[in-house]
């Protein structure tokens, strides 16, 4: 494997399958008596967050520190970043700290590659979220997380069929799922407004529907996306009920879903919008255990990027 985890572009097929088999391992063994493992003692991992995030920066935080890892947290708001400090001269900071490996969120797309690329940092860097590129941490837990449900904790996705719908344009969770669940054999199809589609999509290696009620019958999963009022700067759909009417997971829409079928969302979620209560706490909703997979899936990218390496 690399060394830094950038975007699902950068893992073959057997990088990803191997994540995904160690998660499992781990999972395995945080389920015994011992939760905490001493893999990463004596390591320093820093969470660089310049965009907010709640759920990402704890799970990244918590499988750090099972791993005993030393954690650092480091926000934008309150530090010397807000003063105007450039990502040049924090990642020199960090690394005269001693820093092994930096976890980074940030607006813009493409920084967590100009961090490892410019060899300002000796240790590993790790894409929490960059603009609207890349989330591959995130891909990497929903593909686990589909894996368990669908086909018991082995192997790759192949024939699944999974949908992911709504606000496109500006998810890089989709993005990151898109490639992944390619790279894994999955069929992909995305459902939005034209409005949500980037530009371009017609070169994407997926199927493209406008009507949620034509895809629906025919899904393994769905994974509803967040509608991101903060990077909407105009207006992409005419009222939230037209758009709930048309792309939201409703609960006449829960109930038309296959058996088996799944329920997906990477949080934070607007409930009442993409997604109503009855879809987001139904019995076929792994929402929560996505939440669960995502500290057993980073322990897990930590442990292989980190653990072949001597402190
Ligand atoms: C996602 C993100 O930040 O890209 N959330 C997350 O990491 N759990 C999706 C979102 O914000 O809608």
């Amino acid at each position: 494997m690399n060394k830094h985890l950038l975007s699902i572009e950068d893992l073959s097929k057997s990088d990803a399958i191997q994540i995904l088999d160690t998660a499992e391992e781990i999972a395995r063994i945080s389920d015994g008596p011992v939760k905490k493992l001493p893999t990463l003692r004596g390591r320093t991992i820093v969470n660089l967050f310049f965009e907010d995030s709640t759920r990402t920066r704890i799970s990244f935080e918590a499988a750090a520190k099972r791993l005993s890892a030393d954690v650092i947290n480091f926000s934008a708001k309150g530090s010397s970043l807000s003063k105007g400090e450039s990502l040049k001269d924090t990642a020199l900071t960090l690394q005269a700290m001693g820093a092994d490996a930096v976890v980074i969120r940030h607006g813009s797309s493409g920084a967590p590659a100009r961090l490892a690329d410019q060899s300002w940092m000796k240790g590993s860097v790790i894409n929490a979220g960059d603009g609207t590129h890349e989330h591959p941490s995130q891909a990497l837990l929903d593909s686990f997380t589909l894996r368990r449900h669908l086909r018991d904790s082995a192997g790759d996705l192949s024939g699944i069929k999974v949908a992911i719908v709504g606000d496109i344009l500006h998810s890089r969770v989709a993005r990151s799922n898109v490639l992944l669940l390619k790279k894994l054999g999955a069929e992909v199809t995305l459902v939005a407004p034209h409005t949500l589609l980037p530009f371009g999509i017609d070169q994407w290696p997926v199927n493209i529907s406008y009507d949620f009620d034509d895809v629906l019958p025919h899904v393994d999963a769905v994974m509803m996306l967040r509608v991101q009022r903060e990077r909407m700067s105009e207006l992409f759909f005419p009222s939230e009920r037209e758009y709930s009417r048309g792309f939201g997971l409703t609960k006449e829409r829960l109930d038309r879903m296959p058996k088996g079928a799944v329920v997906m969302h990477p949080g934070p979620m607007n409930r009442g919008l993409e997604i109503s209560a009855e879809a987001a706490d139904a019995v076929n909703s792994v929402i929560v255990e996505q939440v669960t997979n995502g500290v057993t899936v980073r322990m897990a990218i930590l442990y292989l990027l980190l653990g072949g390496m001597s402190a």
